[in-house]
Formats: structure tokens, C-alpha cells, sequence
């Protein structure tokens, strides 16, 4: 059985104030009414990783993690945070590769591959994602970016090691436009996806490794996107930063 896992990436929103308050909301809601094997992460700004970790305390029902890490272990690198850093204070996930990430800031396969090792290096579960913009979209070339994503960020891996990572199919078309994949293009990509990874890895390692949808997941669409055969979960950005929403979310898991 794959893990079912809803994580919630906040991006460059909240102040300090509001990141305190939407967690202690969704401790209160997490506890009362989801199921224990949902496993829930959120992804704030990296000021607030180690406050808000200590809000959620040991018993936590929520899990932490960083929207990026480093690729360089430490050194001069003025503004940027290391995985040994993180997992010093306890955080237990990383994304890597986010879209937004290879869009605004330039960051390419190779380098994602670097962030991979350094995150596994330092025991933190990535989320690696993947997805298309919408002229490969249109393209139909849609399929053939995907799989060198996966190849370029995590093919160098061992079945191992591949079984420790989280993968999230976002096409970038979707992401904070409120259009979301239907549940047929959603599936043919994780599918897509899983077919990849079991040709390089094997059918028990692709069978085991989660991959989430991402981009416009919402409280009304999440029921029947995670229904899908190759879905586990969702990576959230807007509706994430309510708490009702995200906890409607999390229950269609
Ligand atoms: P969205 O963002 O849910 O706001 O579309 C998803 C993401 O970027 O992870």
C-alpha cells in the first residue's frame, strides 16, 4: 500500500502572526477529524520551520517541511540553506525541483539531482516535482518533458534510494490558475510517470513510490482526483492557506 500524503506548500505567504494561527487551527481540525493514515505535511517559509515545529510539538499528527533546500552541504553561499540545517531542526521534508522554482530562479535537472542527494544525505523526504507548461501542452510533448524530468532529477538513484522519494506531478498550467487537470489527463500522467520509473527501477520500486497532483487542487475537485489508480495525494498552494479548505482536502484522501 502506497502512503496517502497531503502537504501543503505556502509559498511567500503569510506573516508570522497568520503561519502560527493556520497551524494551530489545523492541529485542532487534524486531531478532531482526519483519519490517522492521511499523512499531512506543510511547507511554510523558511523563518518560521523551527517556531512552528515546536508548535506542533512531538505528537504531531502534521509534519514539517522546506520548500527548498541547498545543493552546496555549507560554505559561502550568502541566503541559502543547507539539508544538514534543516534536518539539525528537525524537519523531516524537502520539495525540490517546485516549477516555480525552475521558472523564477533557473534551477535545471542536474542541479535538482544535487539537492536530491544532499536531501537524502541528511535523512529528508523529498517531493520532487515535475510537470509541463501548457505550450508542451499543446504540443503534445507533454509526456516526453515529464520523463526527463524524472530521468534528469532522479534516475542517477539506486531502487533504495528511490523508494525513499515522493514525487509531485504539477503541470505549471494548472498551478494558481484554477484550472485543474481532469481526472483522465491526471491519471494517464501518473501513470505516465509510474511506467517510467518501474522501466529504470523495477515494478515492486514504482508500485511503492507516492505521487501526488498538483495545481488548483480544491476542497470540491480533491474527491475525484485522488480516486484515481496512480494519484496518492495532492501538493496544495492557495487552498492550503485556509484552514477548512485544507482539511476538506485532506478527508478526500
Ligand atoms: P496551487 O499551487 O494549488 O495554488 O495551484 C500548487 C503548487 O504550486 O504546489
Amino acid at each position: 500500500m502506497r502512503q496517502k500524503i497531503v502537504a501543503g506548500n505556502w509559498k511567500m505567504n503569510t506573516s508570522f502572526q497568520e503561519a502560527q494561527a493556520l497551524t494551530s487551527e489545523l492541529m485542532g481540525m487534524a486531531g478532531d477529524e482526519v483519519r490517522g493514515d492521511v499523512k499531512i505535511i506543510i511547507f511554510p517559509p523558511f523563518p518560521y520551520l523551527y517556531s512552528l515545529k515546536a508548535q506542533l510539538g512531538t505528537n504531531a499528527r502534521i509534519e514539517v517541511g522546506a520548500q527548498n533546500c541547498s545543493e552546496h552541504a555549507a560554505g559561502a553561499y550568502t541566503g541559502e540553506v543547507s539539508a544538514g540545517m534543516l534536518k539539525s531542526m528537525g524537519i523531516q521534508n524537502v520539495i525540490i525541483g517546485h516549477s516555480e522554482r525552475r521558472q523564477y530562479f533557473s534551477e535545471t535537472g542536474p542541479l535538482l539531482a544535487q539537492k536530491i542527494d544532499g536531501a537524502l544525505a541528511n535523512g529528508l523526504k523529498p517531493i520532487y516535482c515535475c510537470g509541463e507548461p501548457l505550450e508542451e501542452r499543446e504540443a503534445a510533448t507533454h509526456e516526453e518533458l515529464v520523463k526527463t524530468q524524472i530521468e534528469e532529477g532522479l534516475f542517477h538513484l539506486n531502487a533504495e534510494a528511490m523508494k525513499k522519494i515522493v514525487i509531485a506531478y504539477e503541470p505549471v498550467w494548472a498551478i494558481g490558475t484554477g484550472k485543474t487537470a481532469t481526472t483522465d489527463q491526471a491519471q494517464e500522467m501518473h501513470l505516465v510517470i509510474r511506467k517510467h520509473l518501474a522501466s529504470k527501477f523495477g515494478n515492486e520500486t514504482a508500485a511503492l513510490v507516492p505521487i501526488l497532483y498538483g495545481g488548483s487542487v480544491k476542497a470540491d475537485n480533491a474527491r475525484e482526483l485522488f480516486a484515481c489508480a496512480d494519484v496518492d495525494g495532492g501538493l496544495v498552494g492557495g487552498a492550503s492557506l485556509k484552514s477548512r479548505d485544507f482539511i476538506e482536502i485532506i478527508k478526500s484522501a
